[in-house]
C-alpha cells in the first residue's frame, strides 16, 4: 500500500463518519480522497475493524502504563538521595554530564518531525518524540551584539556561561579568552569528549576546546583542539568531520592554508589514536574499550545529511553511533581510574544546515537522528552505575520554519502534508550536486535545453524527491538558476511549497528554543524560561568546576602560538575581522563567493555548492 493510501486515521478517539476521516486523511497526505462506492465500503470495514482493535489495545495500554508509571516513579524516588544522588539534586561523588546541542532546532522542528514520524511509521496522534517527553524549559538566545545569534556566540554562552559577539569562539567582546566548562572539567579530573556531525572545527565544538577571535579561523581551531593551546591537550574523545582542516595543504583532501599536519601533531605530540574510516570505527565499537585520547575524523568536511547518509551507511556512522562510541569509551576509561566521571558534548550539527537550505525533507530526518541519539544517551544513563544527566538545547532557531504556508492568493488550507516529505529519499543539496555533476558530464555538456529539463524532471524531482507534480516553468527555473538564488534553494522551495511548509529566511531567527533533560529533578535550575548563559552556568555547576580559574590561567598563559609580529595578533588570531566587529558572520564568505563567481568559467553555473557549503553559519 502506498503511504498515501493508508487508512491513517482509524483511531479510537475519532467518532466522526468515514467521510470526515477520509477527508482528514486527505488533509494529511495532500491527496484527493478516493471516490468510488466500493472503495468506501472497503475502507469502512478497515476502519471499523481498526477501531475495535484499537479500543481494546488502548485500554490494555492505559492499564499497563498506569502500572509502569507507578512503578517507575517509586523507583525514581527511591533513587533520591541514594544511588550517588544528593539532596540538592546533584551527585555526591563521581558523575557524568552529557550536553546535547541541536544546532538550529526550534520549536516548530519538533511539531514537524513528530507529525512526520506519526505519518511514516503509522503511529497514533498521541505519539511523541523522545525529546518531547523530556521538555524542561526554554532558552533566550540573543548574543552580545545582536538579537539574532550565530552558533559561535550561542556556543560561547554554553561553554563559558558568558554572552559574546557573533563569530566569537570562547572569547569575550574585549577579545580576551574565557575558560570553558570542558577545560575546567579536564582540569578537575574529568574525562572529556566532543561528538559532532559537522566539522570538528565548526563553531559549536570549537567553543568548548579552543579560543579564537573569529569562527573562520578553523585551521587554528584544529591545532588548539588537539592540544596546541595554552592549557595543552584537554579533549579525550574527538569524533566528527572536518578532516580537511587537519591535513597539510600538500595532501589530497586538505583545506588548510598551511602545511601543518595536525593529525601527525595529534599523534606524535599529544598521543592521540587516530582513525579516519568506517571499518576502524566499527572495530573500535566492537572492542568496546578504546585507548584514549581518540581522534576520529569520519568525513572530509560534514558527515552527509541523514537523508543521504542512510544510502552510504558503510562509509559514515550516524550521530547515535558516534555518540555511543564516545559514551562507551569514556565510561570504560573512567571506570577504574581516578577520573571523576566525564563531560561529553554531542551536537546534532546539521539540523541547522537543513534549515539554512530551507529543506524540510532533510530537516525532519536530521531531527529524528538527533532524537535517536538523545534516546541512546538516555539508555546509557539508565544502564550506567555512575549517576549522570543529559541536558539538551539549541543555540538558536534557523530558517523561521513554519508548519503551515499560504501558497498563492487563495485563502490557505489548514493543512501541511508529511507525505510529501516522506516521498523524498535525498536532500535538496544532493539533488543540486547531482545536477552539477550532470552539467559537467559529457552528456550534460551536449544536452539541449529540452534534455536538461527531462533530466531535472525524471532524475531529480521524480527519482530523488518523489515529486510528480512539478510544472514546466518550475523545471525551467532550475536551468536558469543563478548563484544568488541557487538550484538547491529552488529544489527546497518547491518541496516546501508542495508540503505547505514555510520558511522566513535562509539565516537564523531570534525565537526561544527548547531545553530538555533526562530528569527534571536533576536539572531543576533549567525549568522555565532562561537566558542561554544560564545553561552554561548549569553545566559548570553540575560538575562543580571553576571556569573563572581557567579564564585567569588562559589570560596569564596567553602565549603566542601563531604569528611573529607582536603588534598584529595573538594566539587567538586577528581581531580585525568583519565577523567580530559587525557581527556579520558570513560577510567574508559572501566575498569568497563573489570572487569565485567572477573567476568562474561557466558564469554562475555551479557556485550553488560553494554558496551552500560555505554560507552555513
Ligand atoms: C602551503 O602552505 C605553505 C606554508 O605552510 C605555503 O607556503 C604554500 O604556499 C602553501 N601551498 C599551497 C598550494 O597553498
Ligand atoms: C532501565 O534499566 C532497567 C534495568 O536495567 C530496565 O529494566 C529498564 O527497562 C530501563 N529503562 C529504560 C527506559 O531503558
Ligand atoms: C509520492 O510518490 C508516489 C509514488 O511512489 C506518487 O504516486 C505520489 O504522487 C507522490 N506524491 C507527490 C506529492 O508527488
Ligand atoms: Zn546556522
Amino acid at each position: 500500500m502506498a503511504p498515501s493510501d493508508r487508512p491513517l486515521l482509524a483511531r479510537a478517539d475519532s467518532q466522526d463518519s468515514y467521510r470526515e476521516a477520509n477527508e482528514e486523511d486527505a488533509l494529511l497526505t495532500g491527496q484527493a480522497a478516493p471516490a468510488s462506492e466500493s472503495e468506501r465500503s472497503r475502507w469502512q470495514k478497515y476502519r471499523e475493524a481498526g477501531l475495535s482493535i484499537y479500543a481494546l489495545l488502548a485500554t490494555i495500554t492505559i492499564i499497563a502504563l498506569a502500572i509502569v508509571v507507578n512503578h517507575e516513579s517509586k523507583r525514581a524516588h527511591a533513587k533520591l538521595p541514594n544511588n550517588g544522588w544528593g539532596e540538592d539534586g546533584k551527585p555526591t561523588g563521581k558523575r557524568n554530564l552529557i550536553f546535547m546541542v541541536s544546532d538550529g532546532m526550534g520549536p516548530t522542528s519538533l511539531s514537524l518531525t513528530r507529525s512526520f514520524r506519526q505519518y511514516t511509521e503509522v503511529l497514533p496522534k498521541e505519539d511523541v518524540l523522545v525529546l518531547d517527553d523530556h521538555l524542561l524549559g526554554s532558552s533566550r538566545t540573543r548574543s552580545s551584539n545582536s538579537l539574532i545569534t550565530d552558533s559561535a556566540a550561542g556556543a560561547t554562552a554554553f561553554s563559558c556561561g558568558m554572552k559574546s559577539y557573533n563569530g566569537a569562539i570562547s572569547v569575550l567582546p574585549d577579545h580576551t579568552p574565557c575558560g570553558t566548562v570542558l577545560e575546567a572539567a579536564k582540569k578537575a579530573g574529568y574525562l572529556t569528549g566532543l561528538v559532532v556531525t559537522t566539522r570538528l572545527t565548526d563553531a559549536t565544538p570549537a567553543c568548548f576546546a579552543s579560543h579564537v577571535n573569529n569562527r573562520a579561523y578553523e585551521d587554528i581551531i584544529a591545532e588548539q583542539m588537539v592540544g596546541n593551546h595554552p592549557l595543552g591537550q584537554v579533549v579525550d574523545v574527538l569524533i566528527g568531520g572536518g578532516r580537511c582542516h587537519f591535513l597539510p595543504n600538500t595532501t589530497e583532501g586538505s583545506c588548510r592554508q598551511d602545511d601543518t599536519n595536525v593529525v601527525k601533531m595529534a599523534q606524535d605530540k599529544y598521543g592521540y589514536n587516530y582513525i579516519d574510516n568506517r571499518e576502524d570505527f566499527d572495530n573500535l565499537q566492537a572492542r568496546g574499550g578504546v585507548e584514549l585520547p581518540l581522534l576520529a575524523l569520519m568525513a572530509d568536511t560534514d558527515v552527509p545529511y541523514e537523508i543521504d547518509r542512510v544510502h552510504m551507511d558503510d562509509v559514515y556512522p550516524s550521530e547515535a553511533e558516534m555518540a555511543e562510541l564516545a559514551l562507551n569509551a569514556l565510561e570504560a576509561a573512567s571506570k577504574d581510574s581516578a577520573a571523576k566521571g566525564f563531560f561529553l558534548m554531542i551536537e546534532g550539527s546539521r539540523i541547522d544546515h537543513t534549515s539554512h537550505g530551507n529543506d524540510p525533507a532533510a530537516h525532519v530526518r536530521e531531527v529524528l537522528a538527533h532524537d535517536k541519539a538523545f534516546a541512546t544517551v538516555l539508555d546509557f544513563l539508565n544502564d550506567s552505575e555512575t549517576p549522570g544527566v543529559v541536558v539538551g538545547t539549541s543555540d538558536h532557531e534557523t530558517g523561521g520554519l513554519a508548519a503551515g504556508r499560504q501558497v498563492g492568493q487563495a485563502y490557505p488550507v489548514y493543512a501541511w502534508y508529511p507525505s510529501v516529505l516522506a516521498n523524498a529519499s535525498h536532500s535538496a543539496s544532493y539533488l543540486s550536486h547531482k545536477w552539477a555533476a550532470y552539467l559537467d558530464s559529457d552528456a550534460g555538456q551536449k544536452a539541449s535545453r529540452k534534455q536538461k529539463a527531462k533530466f531535472i524532471r525524471h532524475e531529480l524531482f521524480e527519482r530523488d524527491f518523489g515529486l510528480y507534480s512539478i510544472l514546466e516553468e518550475e523545471v525551467e527555473s532550475i536551468i536558469d538558476a543563478t548563484i544568488f538564488w541557487p538550484p538547491s534553494w529552488i529544489f527546497a522551495d518547491l518541496i516546501s511549497q508542495r508540503a505547505n511548509v514555510g520558511w522566513s529566511t535562509h539565516g537564523h531567527t531570534a525565537v526561544d528554543v527548547n531545553i530538555y533533560a533526562s530528569d527534571p529533578r536533576h536539572a531543576e535550575a533549567l525549568i522555565g524560561n532562561h537566558e542561554n548563559i544560564e545553561v552554561g552556568k548549569f553545566l559548570a555547576d553540575f560538575l562543580e568546576v571553576d571556569v573563572e580559574a581557567i579564564t585567569k590561567e588562559l589570560v596569564q598563559k596567553g602565549v603566542r602560538t601563531h604569528g611573529s609580529d607582536e603588534s598584529e595578533w595573538s594566539w587567538m588570531g586577528p581581531t580585525n575581522s568583519p565577523v567580530s566587529e559587525e557581527g556579520l558572520a558570513q560577510s567574508h564568505e559572501h566575498q569568497d563567493i563573489h570572487a569565485e563567481l567572477l573567476n568562474s568559467r561557466s558564469g554562475g553555473r555551479f557556485e550553488a555548492q560553494i554558496r551552500e557549503d560555505r554560507i552555513l553559519a
